[in-house]
C-alpha cells in the first residue's frame, strides 16, 4: 500500500489561561498516528472539540506539533519548502470566510499559480473552473454574488488548480444546504477518481458513510478506532464509535440554535481514555491507560481488546 502522508505519535498542546497568571496545558491531540494512502479518502470523524481541525492544521503546517512527526512521501513536512503547498491544498468549511470578497473568481483560482510562478495561468484557471462544473461566466464575479454551493466550488477549483496529491477538506459541506451537499460530495469523489487523496474531516458519520474509504474516529484528541469504512460502520469495535453511530448528529454544533441540542459537557481526563467518563464499558484501568490493538486490519485504542 502506497503511503502518501504519515502522522506518527502527534501531540499538540495548547497553553490555555487559567486565572490571571496561571496557564494550563491542554492536550488537543495526543499521540495520534495515521496514514493517508495514495488516492484514498480518509475520513476523520468525531464530535466538536475532538481535535479534527487541529489535526488538519498541523498537516497543513498552520500549527507546529508539540511532539511527533508528519511525513509526506517519506519527508518531514516541516523541513520541506514551498513544494509542499504545491502537493497539499485545503478546502475549509465556510467559503464566505476562506475566499477574499474583493477578488474575482478567476483571481482567486489563479492565486496559487501566481505564488508558484506557474505559466499558462489563464488556461489552467478556466480548466479548473470547468472541472468543478462552474459556468465559465462566473469567473468574472465576486464571491458575494455566488450561491453557497458555487462558492464552495470556487474554493475547490483553487484547491485543485496546482494538481495536488492531497487535499485536506475540513467540514467542506457543513455550511451548505442538504441538496447542495450531495453535489459537492460527488465532486470530491470524482476528484478522487483522478487520483487525488483526501483527508475528509467531518462531525457527520453519514458523510463518512457516503464518501470515505477508511475512517479514523477521534475523541478528546485521541484516535479511538481506525480502519476500512465498511467494517468500522458495520461492526464498530470502540464504544465511542458505537455511540457516534447511535447518535447521528442533526447539524454542525456551531450552527445549532437554542437549547434543544445542548450536550452535557464532559471534562476530558488528562490520563487514560478520554471517553472513560462516558463509556458504558468503563473499567478501572481506563482512567490511567489505553491499550492499542490490531483486530482484523483495524486499529482500536480500547482496553476491551
Ligand atoms: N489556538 C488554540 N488555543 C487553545 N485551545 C485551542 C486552540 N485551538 C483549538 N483549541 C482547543 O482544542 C480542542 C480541539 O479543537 P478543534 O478545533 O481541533 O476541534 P474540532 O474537532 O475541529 O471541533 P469542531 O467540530 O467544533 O470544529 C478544543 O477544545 C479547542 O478549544
Ligand atoms: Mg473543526
Amino acid at each position: 500500500m502506497d503511503t502518501l502522508l504519515r502522522v506518527k505519535n502527534l501531540t499538540k498542546v495548547f497553553k490555555v489561561k487559567r486565572g490571571l497568571f496561571r496557564k494550563k496545558p491542554f492536550y488537543a491531540l495526543r499521540n495520534v498516528s495515521l496514514e493517508v494512502r495514495k488516492g484514498e479518502i480518509l475520513g476523520v470523524v468525531g464530535e466538536s472539540g475532538s481535535g479534527k481541525t487541529t489535526l488538519g492544521k498541523v498537516i497543513l503546517r498552520l500549527e507546529r506539533p508539540t511532539s511527533g512527526e508528519v511525513t509526506f512521501e517519506g519527508r518531514d513536512i516541516f523541513s520541506m519548502g514551498k513544494e509542499y503547498t504545491r502537493m497539499v491544498s485545503v478546502v475549509f468549511q465556510d467559503p464566505r470566510n476562506s475566499l477574499n470578497p474583493r477578488m474575482k473568481v478567476k483571481e482567486i483560482v489563479e492565486e496559487p499559480l501566481l505564488v508558484h510562478g506557474e505559466r499558462n495561468r489563464r488556461e489552467r484557471v478556466i480548466q479548473a473552473i470547468r472541472r468543478v462544473m462552474l459556468e465559465p461566466e462566473l469567473a468574472e464575479r465576486k464571491p458575494d454574488d455566488l450561491s453557497g454551493g458555487q462558492r464552495q466550488r470556487v474554493a475547490i477549483a483553487r484547491a485543485i488548480v496546482l494538481r495536488p496529491k492531497l487535499i485536506v477538506a475540513d467540514e467542506p459541506t457543513a455550511s451548505l444546504d442538504v441538496s447542495v451537499q450531495w453535489e459537492i460530495l460527488k465532486l470530491f469523489m470524482s476528484l478522487k477518481e483522478e487520483g487525488i487523496a483526501f483527508i475528509f474531516i467531518t462531525h457527520d458519520i453519514r458523510v463518512i458513510e457516503k464518501i470515505a474509504d477508511r475512517v479514523t474516529v477521534i475523541y478528546g484528541g485521541m484516535v479511538m478506532e481506525l480502519g476500512p469504512k465498511g467494517e468500522v460502520l458495520r461492526e464498530p469495535l470502540h464504544p465511542y464509535t458505537r455511540f457516534l453511530l447511535s447518535n447521528v448528529p442533526v447539524k454542525h454544533p456551531r450552527e445549532r440554535r437554542g437549547t434543544e441540542f445542548e450536550e452535557v459537557e464532559y471534562e476530558i481526563p488528562e490520563e487514560g481514555c478520554p471517553f472513560a467518563p462516558r463509556c458504558p464499558d468503563y473499567r478501572e484501568e481506563c482512567s490511567f491507560r489505553v491499550r492499542r490493538s490490531e483486530v482484523n486490519g483495524r486499529v482500536v485504542y480500547c482496553n476491551l481488546y
